[in-house]
């Protein structure tokens, strides 16, 4: 079998899901002209053109400025809708997906405009055998304080949230920054997680395990220049959601082949493949198995491997590959 078949066979979690960075251009456009908001590009190719990065911020600029087009409850359900039916082509069964509410409410977007949107496309995406759970991110460049009134203003949708997680510009904002509203989101009962050691060093990484407490990391690549870090992760099986394509993009690393995903899972890391932001970073899942498998030349036991970790590292109860 080849390894495109054998990558669409297994079931999978995807664990790393930015539901903003699933908006494809042509939806952009389209929103855009309806809603009546200016974007610097006259067509797709142009959306396209534009998606050049040198580093996450250089990224984040665009994705800020991109989901100024969602406004309605209809337009976060047509983005949903769309995604979710994507992510379950790539036979992914469950999906843990981040939503950055904070970047809605500074637009006048209200929390009951988004959240019935995406409740919506998750409610109808579990009638077709995919599991939505969505993750809270706090914006890491904005306050604590702020991100304490985030936490607030979700009071009513705490129920549709399975957790917390920390995400947006990761230089000077160490996840201590944010220690007080993670120790309240846990008390609240929510998973934590957070993005560490992307364009972060390894102490981001040893942070947010011992000061957030997060059980999972997000990205995580720079764990592998600290090794006493590394026998932690291994120890204690943290999961790593590693984002190959978005890595790329993003020139966290300059090639594929130089991507740390081998040498993790050679050294007993619990490590997973997920797409980041699909619609940026040129691929959904199993685009980001593809690639990684055909540059690090992974065979099928360890891809099976990596799809078993998905599950396991799931937050949510699921029915993983062997039940
Ligand atoms: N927000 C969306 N994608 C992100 C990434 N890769 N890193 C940090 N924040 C993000
Ligand atoms: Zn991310």
């Amino acid at each position: 079998m080849d390894r495109t078949a054998f990558i669409q066979g297994l079931p999978k979690a995807e664990l790393h899901l930015h539901i903003e960075g699933s908006l494809e251009p042509a939806m952009m456009l389209d929103l855009a002209g309806r809603n009546g908001v200016e974007l610097p590009y006259a067509d797709i190719a142009e959306v396209q053109a534009a998606y050049q990065f040198s580093n996450l911020q250089d990224f984040l600029d665009l994705y800020y400025a991109g989901m100024g087009v969602l406004r309605t409850a209809s337009d976060f359900f047509a983005l949903a809708d769309a995604c979710f039916r994507r992510v379950g082509a790539d036979n992914v069964t469950h999906l843990e997906c981040f939503v950055d509410p904070q970047a809605h409410l500074c637009r006048g977007v209200r929390f009951q405009d988004f959240m019935q949107g995406l409740n919506e496309a998750a409610r109808q995406a579990a009638g077709r055998g995919l599991e939505v759970s969505l993750i809270l991110c706090f914006l890491r460049h904005l306050s604590e304080r702020e991100a304490f009134g985030t936490l607030e203003d979700a009071e009513p949708y705490h129920g549709d949230f399975i957790g917390v997680g920390l995400d947006s510009s990761e230089l000077g904002h160490p996840p201590r920054k944010f220690r007080n509203v993670f120790a309240a989101a846990r008390d609240l009962g929510f998973k934590l997680t957070a993005h560490a050691g992307e364009e972060g060093p390894a102490a981001y990484i040893w942070e947010a395990l011992d000061v957030l407490g997060v059980e999972r990391i997000d990205h995580g690549n720079r764990a592998l220049e600290d090794d006493a870090l590394v026998a932690r992760l291994r120890r204690d099986q943290v999961p790593l959601t590693l984002c190959p394509l978005s890595n790329l993009k993003l020139r966290v690393v300059p090639d594929l082949r130089a991507h740390p995903l081998k040498r993790m899972l050679d050294q007993g890391l619990l490590v997973t493949v997920n797409s980041d932001d699909p619609a940026y970073f040129g691929g959904y899942v199993n685009d980001n198995f593809t690639r990684v498998a055909q540059a690090l030349n992974l065979g099928q036991t360890e891809l099976a491997a990596i799809a078993a970790n998905s599950f396991k590292a799931a937050f949510q109860a699921t029915e993983g590959p062997d039940g």
